[in-house]
């Protein structure tokens, strides 16, 4: 990283000039009180709505953070595209998606829909992702499978902060009659491939949802998704997921990734990001860094209004719209 530092070819040259602008949007979008917590879920109720962190790591591991980017939050949705990815290194791309599609649903996560093909329309809503679950290593005892993603999870974070909120997990189970609805609805249109039980796939679904990481370490698992699957911290810089896995992830976030948002946001912002309810926003700029945001405040699509309005400045400030 020096040498990369001293000849001034890192993916951002003037990182300490980079860093001073970050600053400033993050201050803004400090100020901005719009937007409310999700309520739908009783545990993520209680968030501070006044938590605001942004983390940024470049692809040669150059890495800054402002606010509140130490405690652990859960990912929730930010998880998703994870969960895909994992699976897809698993199998061939062209296996997972005969179980579901890769279209924007232009509806909200958790709408009971399929697509034309009585598929759920793409792995990062509810419907797509718990049928994602029930892909991975579906032949191991459901703590193994747990076990592997958390591990992959923790790898792509840099073996930084990540963790499990039980609370989360029994709170949302107690409560996730949607998502019960939508597995029901799956397993009558025979979404899942055979022998998938639908309460285990449920929890494990859930499970992965009150997956924690802080901004610090989900800002990694995002650069290395900027960096086409190689983690981008110098202690360990090999290959955590395949080239295959990272494009098809990073095309459906850009598509897909904001909920019935995501079409604007792919226009005005033109990066691949996710939201999650719990205020995480997990954004990549392709070959330069990954983001995470956290702030729990946020609009009525689920997406979190600082996040967005950070990422809406940035692209502004920078040239990172892809287009
Ligand atoms: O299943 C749910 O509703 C939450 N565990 C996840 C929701 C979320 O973050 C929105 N996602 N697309």
């Amino acid at each position: 990283l020096m040498c990369k530092v001293f000849s001034k070819s890192c993916a951002i040259p003037n990182f300490q000039n980079f860093i001073k602008v970050i600053e400033k949007l993050y201050l803004k979008a400090a100020n901005n009180m719009d937007g409310k917590v999700a309520d739908y879920i009783p545990q993520l109720a209680k968030a501070d709505p006044n938590l605001w962190g942004v983390s940024v790591c470049t692809i040669d591991g150059q890495r800054y953070s402002f606010g509140d980017t130490d405690q652990p939050f859960c990912l929730q949705s930010c998880v998703k595209p994870i969960a895909y990815a994992v699976a897809v290194s698993d199998y061939h791309a062209s296996t997972i998606h005969q179980y579901m599609g890769e279209e924007p649903s232009g509806l909200y996560f958790n709408a009971l829909h399929l697509n034309t093909e009585d598929k759920p329309h793409n792995p990062l809503i509810n419907a797509g992702s718990i049928v994602i679950c029930s892909l991975i290593k579906p032949e191991l005892p459901l703590a193994d499978r747990f076990h592997y993603v958390l591990d992959n999870i923790t790898e792509l974070c840099g073996r930084e902060q990540v963790g499990f909120d039980n609370t989360v997990f029994l709170s949302e189970k107690e409560t996730s009659y949607r998502n019960f609805a939508i597995a029901y609805y799956l397993m009558e249109k025979d979404c899942f491939p055979p022998n998938t039980q639908l309460e285990p796939t449920l929890d494990f679904y859930l499970q992965l949802c009150a997956i924690t990481a802080t901004c610090e370490s989900a800002s990694v698992a995002a650069a290395t998704f900027a960096n086409g699957g190689v983690s981008p911290l110098f202690e360990h810089q090999k290959r955590l997921l395949g080239p295959v896995a990272v494009r098809n992830t990073l095309s459906l976030m850009h598509s897909c990734g904001m909920y019935d948002y995501s079409g604007k946001f792919a226009f005005h912002v033109g990066l691949p990001a996710k939201s999650g309810v719990a205020g995480g926003l997990f954004v990549v700029v392709p070959n330069v860094m990954g983001i995470m945001c956290r702030s729990p405040l946020l609009d009525e699509k689920g997406n979190s209004v600082r996040g967005i309005q950070f990422c809406e400045e940035l692209v502004k400030h920078f040239n990172f719209h892809i287009y």
